[in-house]
């Protein structure tokens, strides 16, 4: 049991929590859902980008999945290894295609023609040769949330398969060009085994393609994606989800990579919150906490649930309906909305489950506030892992204020 009330008489709130005992459980059993053929986990940095984070991951033997060059040198100053780090996403700038070249890390991830021309290009002055892999988006519905949905026409992410196909053809003839790696990712917080399935059948016959053109793919990436539970989600079987990803694949060789970023550490993460006031209208009951949504944005953002504990000494045990809300002068400043609660008093703890994934990562300082302390446990033992932000840091930066 962790103790948060000492915790936050220790460390003062908003407090993210993470447990790395849960983090390293989590990796052993997904790595362990693979182990029936040669596979890497390169985790999502963007999910949670703390140093310590990832410096635990690399300790494990995790990759890391970037999103820009800033991950990637966050994953380097972690200790990750090089030839395990990917680095994708929809708008690389010349600058981080350079830096990630002359990083020399295992391959860029392109999602567009354009940018395979500008990585070619590139990599022709740096005269190098850029391993690549292409990220195909295969217009599967990962039945999640429509924000988190990556792998539909509709969404910005990747390219279609004949545009796929030309593009490969062209990258095995380029001489700056080489392309090693295959890639999808459909969503998040998906659910279900099924559009896992389908993705991993359709991206693998587009593979089978490929070599048959003489196109040496080592690496079958299939993207992240792997939902948690928040409230009552059934969550999938990693074991069924490794086998019909190993069943799409036949006996094609090939490395396969997972680039899981919420499972990992979604539920090792708490957010821990003090109780300021109460206040009630004719029509609803508020409880007023010191975090925000600049603290963890999913309930603003997409009306994610997150599960929270009331840790109280009242007695009373009767429940009523209330919104916990946030400081920040927005009526979408909520961390829970409609949830029937206990009767609470200034300084209560409440603490929120599932923080650990896209909670601090996607935190800012609107209002002026800086952002809550890190903390890690350690076979229950706490590190304090980014210190909170003090007013000096935020404006740290505006040197010339006139
Ligand atoms: C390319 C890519 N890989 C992996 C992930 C991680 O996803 P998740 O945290 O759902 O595992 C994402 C998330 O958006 C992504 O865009």
């Amino acid at each position: 049991m962790i103790n948060f009330q000492e915790l936050s008489k220790k460390y003062d709130t908003p407090l993210y929590v993470y447990d790395f005992n849960e983090i390293t459980k989590n990796y052993n059993t997904l790595k362990d859902a693979f182990k029936a053929r040669k596979s890497m986990l390169c985790y999502a940095v963007k999910a949670n980008s703390n140093l310590s984070v990832l410096k635990h991951l690399a300790t494990l033997g995790s990759g890391c999945d970037c999103v820009s060059i800033g991950e990637v040198k966050r994953a380097l100053i972690a200790g990750v290894e090089k030839y395990k780090i990917i680095f994708s996403g929809v708008g690389k700038k010349d600058i981080e295609i350079q830096e990630a070249l002359q990083k020399d890390i295992l391959m860029l991830n392109l999602e567009s023609e354009e940018e395979m021309y500008r990585v070619e290009e590139i990599a022709k002055q740096l005269n190098m040769i850029a391993r690549i892999s292409i990220r195909v988006n295969p217009n599967i519905d990962p039945k999640t949330h429509p924000y988190i949905s990556t792998g539909l026409s509709e969404n910005k992410f990747g390219v279609d398969i004949e545009s796929a196909k030309k593009m490969y053809l062209y990258a095995n003839k380029s001489a700056f060009l080489n392309p090693i790696g295959i890639h999808f990712h459909i969503g998040s917080q998906i659910t279900q085994t099924a559009p896992f399935k389908e993705a991993s059948i359709v991206i693998s016959n587009l593979l089978r393609s490929l070599k048959a053109a003489n196109i040496d793919i080592k690496f079958f990436d299939v993207g992240g994606g792997i939902g948690i539970k928040y409230k009552d989600e059934k969550t999938i079987s990693l074991y069924e989800y490794a086998q019909n990803i190993f069943e799409a694949l036949g006996n094609q060789d090939v490395t396969v990579l997972c680039e899981p970023g919420r499972y990992l550490v979604g539920n090792c993460g708490y957010l821990v919150t003090k109780v300021l006031y109460e206040k009630k209208n004719e029509k609803k009951r508020f409880v007023i906490v010191d975090a925000a949504m600049n603290d963890l944005l999913r309930p603003s953002l997409y009306g994610a649930y997150h599960n929270f504990k009331l840790l109280s000494d009242n007695q009373n045990k009767e429940k009523s309906l209330a919104d916990i809300v946030g400081p920040i002068c927005e009526s979408g400043d909520f961390l829970a909305k409609d949830i029937y609660m206990k009767q609470t008093k200034h300084d209560d703890i409440i603490v929120f489950e599932g923080a650990g994934a896209y909670g601090f990562t996607m935190s800012s300082n609107y209002n002026s506030r800086p952002r809550a302390a890190e903390i890690a446990l350690i076979d229950g033992k706490d590190k304090i892992i980014r210190r909170r932000e003090k007013l000096e840091d935020l404006s740290s930066l505006e040197i010339d204020y006139i």
